[in-house]
């Protein structure tokens, strides 16, 4: 008999690992797991529905154009962290100021924040290509009851208790981490449940793939432009020449590198002097769970995990996978 794990026998098992937890972190990412799969039919439909195209005149915080499906993604999660009242707090990609929960009688004990990026690679839904979802939760500071405060939300990446992405691709899946280590799970439609497909995910220590938006070549600083150069040189013993693969979606070109080995680029240039991917739903939850695989990431000067937020809607540079890349990619920048 084939014996299936799902998600939310996994989450109970492993709330051993936590003896003095009362089960309100299981429970929120269990409501993570149940947002995601809403997100996933619409996603899933997204060619055949009027859903597609932006949103009217909405734009979000940075100007850009918000797609429908931006907004719908945003509002299940909301709402699904909302209605489970775990979560006190949450930072959006898609709302300039958080969103307080407390307000709402049923989270008024709620004693986490949720940062996160409702629908990661998002230009790249109308042609039919992966997109995803990026969280990253902390306990907050500040005692229940209290107002929440920068202090609750802009802690440093090493704070996480618990971090994912869900892939929606040829198959969807959820991956996290809380610290002991990384699991995959696949989406069985037939069944509508996230069953444990990848246990224990480790990245390879080394790789042949190099992910990095080359269209941008000329704005990058000298030591990436000669990385590039030294991934596309010829060399037996290390592989070279490497792969280039970039899709365009933070969360698709991660999880292919952590199955296969690679390295995430996206640097500053000399017009975005802090790169574009934000800190606290991109680069942070992505650092941990990489770092939790057994990879690396660095700002390029700094480990990402251990920088002191300033903003909620930051930018970084982020240079992340496999060890080894990450490592010959610093070598070049210092
Ligand atoms: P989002 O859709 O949430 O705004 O994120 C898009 C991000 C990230 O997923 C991707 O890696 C990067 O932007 C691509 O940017 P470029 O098109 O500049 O390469
Ligand atoms: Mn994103
Ligand atoms: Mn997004």
């Amino acid at each position: 008999m084939i014996s299936i794990k799902t998600l939310g026998q996994f989450i109970i098992e492993k709330q051993a690992d936590f003896p003095y937890a009362k089960g309100e972190l299981s429970r929120l990412l269990r409501d993570i797991g149940i947002a995601a799969k809403i997100v996933n039919r619409e996603v899933n439909k997204a060619g055949l529905v009027d859903i597609l195209g932006t949103n009217g005149d909405s734009i979000n915080v940075f100007g850009e154009n918000q797609k429908k499906l931006d907004v719908y993604a945003d509002e299940q999660f909301i709402s699904a962290l909302k209605s489970g009242g775990e979560c006190c707090f949450v930072a959006s990609e898609e709302q300039e100021e958080g969103v307080v929960l407390t307000d709402a009688g049923i989270s008024k004990n709620a004693k986490y924040i949720v940062c996160i990026d409702p629908l990661d690679g998002s230009s790249n839904i109308e042609v039919n290509v992966s997109v995803g979802t990026i969280f990253s939760i902390y306990r907050r500071k500040s005692a229940v009851g209290e107002d929440i405060t920068e202090d609750d939300y802009l802690q440093t990446g090493l704070e996480q208790v618990a971090a994912g992405y869900i892939i929606y691709g040829s198959s969807t899946m959820l991956v996290y981490t809380t610290g002991k280590g990384v699991n995959g799970f696949t989406l069985d439609p037939s069944i509508g449940e996230f069953c444990l497909s990848h246990p224990n995910m480790k990245i390879p220590e080394t790789g042949k793939i190099y992910s990095i938006n080359e269209g941008n070549y000329i704005k990058f600083p000298q030591g990436i432009k000669n990385y590039i150069k030294y991934c596309q040189e010829e060399d037996k013993e290390t592989y070279r020449p490497y792969t280039s693969r970039y899709i365009g979606s933070m969360v698709a070109d991660i999880h292919r590198n952590l199955l296969m080995g690679g390295v995430f680029i996206y640097p500053q240039t000399a017009a975005q002097p802090n790169g574009k991917l934000r800190l606290m739903y991109e680069c942070n939850p992505i650092s941990f769970i990489i770092e939790q695989a057994g990879g690396k990431a660095s700002t390029g000067g700094e480990r990402i995990l251990e920088l002191k937020p300033t903003e909620l809607h930051q930018r970084v540079p982020a240079i992340i996978g496999s060890t080894k890349m990450v490592d010959k990619v610093l070598e070049f920048l210092n």
